[in-house]
């Protein structure tokens, strides 16, 4: 699809879960579409179909290394950071690199052209919050030594960066605090809730709990996600403060065991874990500010989102059968990300 308004829009991380999406949704809106990757946690089965688009470039690059770009942009996406603790704890100094140095870069190409830019943002940085739900004015609880802290700090400077440009008058940039998502494309090692649950239960493995599983998180499927991103990129004036997106249903995690057992035939017993450093217990966005000024709302709830994600995995990784030999990522996966 061709439109006379098409855009030139680079996705920095667009090779990941929620990037590859992202991509997709832009090229079938018929824009033109710079993926920007490392492949330290995306993975090229990601974006093979987004290479049969015309409109599709693909730089394999770290984004915390300055970058050449012959192209003008309209709009700059930065999605690049491993996103689960494992991945990002494997090299908590590349991650804060990565995530200070280039939300830096891509801030410099975004005033270089006049472009819009979009900084991906976690609700990590209200670590173990003490308010709930977490509105955006809340200033978080985060412990800055702790083995979380290369994210949460590192996203936390970003959104520093990104403010002084904006108060510099440098860029016009909008941050969104992302709440836990899920959905097709997550790597099945990637060590986040959802996946962990659904692939234990896949391969009849136990199903790791950690406490007692009374934490709550709020799940957001992927294309509400990359609904609502792309709404707030498009927003006709940038808000001044962060916004919150995510679903603000809230689940312990024992429920979300529950429900992916209802949905998997397995034999997996629950197994309970000790709680991670520094682990969330409560998680919920205020989606208020994100209704206001976005007119935007997830649509997908849980119980239409997991079965998706489900089948998804079933595909991926071969299905029951296939799985009872497969290689565990227990110890390697322990966090309610
Ligand atoms: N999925 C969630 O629940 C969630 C929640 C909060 C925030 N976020 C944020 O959204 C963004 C996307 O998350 P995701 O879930 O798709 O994770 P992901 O790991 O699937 O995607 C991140 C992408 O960034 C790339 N990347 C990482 N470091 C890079 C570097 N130095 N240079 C270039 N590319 C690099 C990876 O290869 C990967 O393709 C991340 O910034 C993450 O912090 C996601």
């Amino acid at each position: 699809m061709h439109r006379d308004d098409a855009m030139t829009i680079l996705v920095a991380g667009g090779a990941g879960f929620v990037g590859s999406h992202l991509c997709e949704t832009l090229l079938q809106q018929g824009h033109r579409v710079i993926c920007l990757d490392s492949f330290l946690t995306g993975r090229e089965e990601n974006v093979l179909p987004l290479c049969g688009f015309r409109d599709f470039r693909l730089l394999r690059h770290d984004v915390a290394q300055p970058v050449v770009l012959s192209e003008r942009l309209d709009r700059v996406y930065n999605l690049a950071s491993p996103a689960s603790p494992p991945h990002y704890q494997a090299d908590p100094i590349h991650t804060m690199m990565t995530n200070v140095n280039g939300t830096l870069r891509m801030l410099e190409l975004a005033e270089r052209d006049g472009a819009r830019m979009l900084q991906t943002s976690t609700s990590e940085v209200y670590g173990d919050p003490e308010v709930h739900p977490q509105q955006e004015d809340y200033v978080g609880h985060v412990n800055c030594t702790g083995s979380r802290a290369c994210y949460d700090e590192g996203k936390r400077a970003a959104e520093a960066l990104c403010y002084d440009f904006v108060r510099a008058g440098r860029a016009d940039v909008r941050v969104a605090r992302i709440f836990n998502t899920y959905g097709p494309r997550m790597r099945p090692d990637d060590g986040r809730i959802v996946s962990n649950m659904i692939v234990q239960a896949l391969r009849g493995q136990p199903m790791t709990v950690y406490g007692d599983g009374s934490q709550t998180r709020s799940f957001c499927f992927v294309s509400d996600l990359v609904a609502g991103l792309i709404a707030l990129m498009e927003a006709g004036r940038a808000p001044a403060t962060p916004v919150n997106l995510g679903n603000p249903e809230e689940f312990e995690i024992r429920e979300l065991a529950q429900m992916v057992r209802a949905m998997v035939p397995t034999t997996s017993p629950l197994v309970f874990g000790p709680l991670p450093e520094d682990d969330p217990k409560r998680r919920r966005p205020d989606i208020a500010r994100a209704r206001e000024l976005l007119g935007w709302q997830p649509t997908v709830t849980l119980s239409e989102g997991l079965p998706q994600t489900v089948a998804w995995f079933t595909a991926e990784i071969g299905g029951a059968a296939g799985l009872a030999t497969g290689t565990t990522d227990e110890g390697r996966s322990r966090a309610d990300a």
